[in-house]
């Protein structure tokens, strides 16, 4: 694998030792780039920027693994900072299946992101959701192929557990900030993710409903399984944009699914600044050691 970046003088990186790929490493960067915020959010269709939300930087990072979707955007609103990308570039022209998820996903790290909220559009499996309806999920069920999903290719072998594949601390920041942020949650749920770009038969969605899904969207993996493995913390909002294919009688169209973000653009953003606020200094959950264990 190509790649590493360089060091700051004198500074030895303990990331950098533990891993034999040069993992990039948030101390590093510190000493290169100045205090960079520890906090990213990706989002997708329909939310391509927080209004209201000043813009320090831009930047643009290169990867061993190729270009990020988009450059890297420093945030700041009241003070607190955030790193911002949009997960289809601007304007919206990379497809879910053709996302560089383990570029973009680096790219956070090697800013010195330890914490990522991701935003989702997805169809409404569970009839106890509705389009505008908003769900922070637990689970996740891999229905992708074809996509790089690991940092791992070379001579190291890594399984990393993802038993519970949303970050507990996280998801309970975005649960908190639902609340006081008077902003309804459904605190659980599992999300089938789909290789896409073309929406699902209805015999697919009967399916993910008998297997236990509650919503569908074509993003969340491999997001989820990269960010543990290079040990950042991930949590989603998935914003129901649609009752998936079969579930009502109206056809599904794009229109709807950026609609329907666009109509739930202000209470995302209401929870994502509020997390902003409750997000401790130090983590207090096990993805910031995920990798110890998960070597062979
Ligand atoms: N299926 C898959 N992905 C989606 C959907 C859907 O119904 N809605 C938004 N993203």
């Amino acid at each position: 694998m190509a790649g590493g970046h360089a060091f700051r003088e004198g500074v030895s990186c303990s990331f950098r030792a533990r891993n034999s790929i040069a993992m990039p490493c948030a101390l590093c960067r510190f000493g290169k780039g100045g205090n960079m915020p520890k906090v990213g959010i990706i989002a997708g269709s329909g939310f391509y920027e927080i209004e209201g939300v000043g813009i320090r930087e831009l930047r643009k990072i290169d990867t061993p693994f190729g270009e990020p979707s988009d450059a890297y955007r420093i945030c700041e609103i009241s003070g607190r900072e955030f790193v911002f990308l949009s997960r289809h570039g601007t304007p919206h022209h990379i497809p879910p299946h053709r996302v560089n998820y383990r570029a973009n996903i680096w790219g956070f790290k090697d800013l010195g992101v330890e914490r990522i909220f991701a935003v989702n559009a997805v169809g409404g499996i569970n009839r106890a959701v509705a389009p505008g309806d908003i769900v922070i999920p637990d689970q996740c069920i891999d229905m992708t192929h074809g996509r790089a999903a690991t940092f791992y290719e070379g001579d190291e072998v890594v399984h990393i557990d993802l038993t519970d594949p949303y970050c507990r601390e996280t998801r309970g920041i975005l649960l908190r900030s639902g609340k006081a942020q008077n902003v309804d949650l459904n605190a659980g749920g599992t999300y089938a993710c789909m290789n896409g770009p073309r929406l699902e038969t209805r015999a697919e969605i009967e399916f993910l409903e008998k297997i236990g899904a509650d919503i569908v969207g074509m993003t969340a993996m491999p997001e989820v399984c990269l960010a543990r493995e290079l040990e950042t913390c991930f949590a989603a909002i998935a914003v129901v944009t649609n009752y998936a294919a079969g579930i009502s009688d109206r056809k599904l169209t794009t229109t709807e699914v950026v609609e329907t973000m666009k109509v739930s653009l202000g209470r995302v953003k209401d929870v994502l600044m509020g997390a902003l606020s409750l997000v401790p200094e130090e983590r207090n959950c096990d993805c910031s050691h995920a990798l110890r264990d998960a070597r062979i």
